[in-house]
């Protein structure tokens, strides 16, 4: 039998030996630019996915605004055009300059025990924001996730290693690589979804569910009809993640949690749901929080849309088409690579947009936007002269792809040892106090020009609603009152169940 492409005459034999090119996938479960009809990985194309995402793109006004609102250059990832696309980024910067405050919010999901470099990515850039903003920081530890995800991976079936148990290790283990990148313990609140979901976050969880359809989380995340019921639900917990609301303790104010059942926690904080958040990302999350733009302003305590900054994907080591994925060793720098292996990586797998022999390199130049080790060096390399040096010389032919690659290893090997030597002070209990559910300490903006507004300064008394939780944050007198009688019949409680357990014993 011959095929329909052999017999048409209009067809030449060799469309046959042609494979069918795939389209460029981006969703937070994919990340992959397509292939070219002869099999070739095609670089991720971000304009188009800007316009497919239908977000915006980051302008040199908005980076101008930026700098006058901070009073300080903007960051190199966002200088350089790591970070690319916005919702609603302005918003933010003018919450802040009326408001003085807004939440930023980011998250991992723990797939396996060490961070890679791309990871790093987003972190840096949020740690830089929270230090100019001087903002609260939430970051979401998504162990439920990943372990529905690889579930469905391995077709429903729990393989060793890929318990509930080992992708709460992961977590932990990943909170001590996120902490070690500098974050300031008075103001970041880190959480396994695991170990923190319930209360007041539970209750926004469940109302967002319902506003949520099966198609509408099928046609966000790709999924299918044969994966797990997890892995949709899963996606309104990362979506309430941005709310506030979501963390009352954070802001001073009591939740409401097995076993203390506090009453002054009893109503939602409606003040909180009056702060602005900001999630700093790449772009492949962005599905989750269009489901979540869409539904902010229908929560029984409408929400103002959440804003993102949103970044390309730092490549695989075999170059653009691809991004760095822990689920591919030889594509990642893991932060916990040794030097050696550092530098083994970049020597055998960093894709080069240098010639075939040093002396043709010299003759016509190479290319440094398709370079990996020049690519790796314009994400982490500070001196902006410095890189633009290097890219000039590596056109001319002045610089080889040896010589950039010597530039990429001793640039990674200092900035992953320094990550390392950090990441051994990084003891348990550092990592429990930024999980534990406080009141975080932060500034904001010190002139904001109604600063009144958002829950954290007044709760809820400049747009005229009850306060909520005094000047000073600890609650109303009711509140108080409420929050005293509570803690005592909590005791008694406790007394109680002590004197049975004796008797009994
Ligand atoms: P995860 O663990 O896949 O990725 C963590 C963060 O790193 C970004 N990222 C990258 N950035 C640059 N280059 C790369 N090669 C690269 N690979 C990953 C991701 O965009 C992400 O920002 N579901 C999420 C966890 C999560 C989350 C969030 C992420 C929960 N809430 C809020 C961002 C914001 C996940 O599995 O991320």
């Amino acid at each position: 039998m011959t095929s329909a492409a052999t017999s048409d005459p209009g067809v030449p034999p060799i469309a046959s030996q042609k494979i069918a090119a795939a389209a460029q996938a981006i969703d937070p479960y994919n990340v992959s630019g397509g292939t070219d009809e002869h099999g070739n990985a095609v670089a991720i194309d971000y304009d188009r996915l800007v316009q497919e995402f239908g977000t915006q793109l980051l302008t040199p006004e908005h980076l101008a605004r930026f700098e006058k609102v901070t009073g300080k250059p903007a960051h190199r990832l966002m200088r350089r055009g790591v970070f690319f696309s916005h919702r609603d980024f302005d918003k933010i910067l003018d919450a802040y300059e009326r408001d003085g405050t807004f939440m930023l919010y980011t998250g991992r999901g723990p797939s396996s025990g060490s961070m890679h470099l791309g990871h790093t990515v987003p972190f840096l850039f949020t740690k830089e924001l929270q230090e100019l903003f001087d903002v609260p920081l939430v970051i979401m530890m998504t162990d439920d996730e990943k372990y529905l995800h690889t579930r469905n991976k391995n077709e429903g079936r729990q393989k060793p290693g890929n318990t509930v148990e080992d992708f709460i290790a992961f977590a932990h283990e990943n909170i001590k690589d996120i902490i070690a990148l500098g974050f300031d313990p008075k103001k970041t609140f880190i959480y396994t979804d695991y170990e923190y979901l319930g209360g007041h976050f539970y209750r926004n969880v469940s109302e967002f569910e319902s506003m949520v359809t099966l198609s509408q989380s099928f046609g966000a995340m790709g999924f299918k009809m044969e994966y797990n019921i997890g892995l949709p639900a899963y996606g309104a917990k990362q979506c309430v993640a941005a709310f506030p609301s979501s963390y009352p303790e954070l802001f001073g104010l009591p939740d409401s949690r097995y076993p203390t059942w506090d009453p002054a926690a009893k109503m939602r904080h409606k003040s909180l749901s009056k702060i602005m958040t900001l999630i700093p990302c790449a772009i492949d999350q962005e599905p989750y929080f269009r489901i979540l733009r869409d539904r902010c302003e229908r929560m029984t305590d409408p929400h103002p849309k959440t804003a993102l900054i949103l970044s390309k994907f730092l490549t695989a080591l075999q170059g653009a088409g691809g991004k760095m994925s822990a689920s591919d060793a030889n594509s990642a720098i893991f932060m916990s690579d040794t030097p050696n292996q550092i530098k083994k990586k970049i020597n055998s797998h960093a894709f080069s947009g240098g010639r075939e022999t040093a002396e043709e390199q010299r003759e016509l130049g190479g290319n440094p936007d398709v370079d990996v080790a020049f690519t790796y060096l314009s994400y982490f390399l500070e001196s902006d002269g410095e890189l633009e040096t290097l890219a000039t010389r590596y056109r001319s032919g002045d610089l080889l792809t040896g010589e950039m690659k010597a530039k990429c290893i001793a640039e990674l090997q200092s900035f992953v040892a320094d990550f390392q030597k950090r990441r051994e002070s990084v003891t348990d209990e550092v990592m429990r106090s930024f999980m534990q559910p406080r009141k975080l300490e932060f500034k904001g903006n010190p002139n904001p020009t109604k600063p009144a507004a958002p829950a954290v300064k007044e709760e809820g008394a400049a747009n005229g609603e009850a306060k909520e939780g005094g000047k000073d944050g600890r609650g109303t007198k009711g509140e108080r009152k409420a929050a005293k009688l509570a803690e005592k019949k909590a005791e008694k409680e406790a007394e109680k169940l002590a004197s049975r357990q004796k008797a009994e014993a």
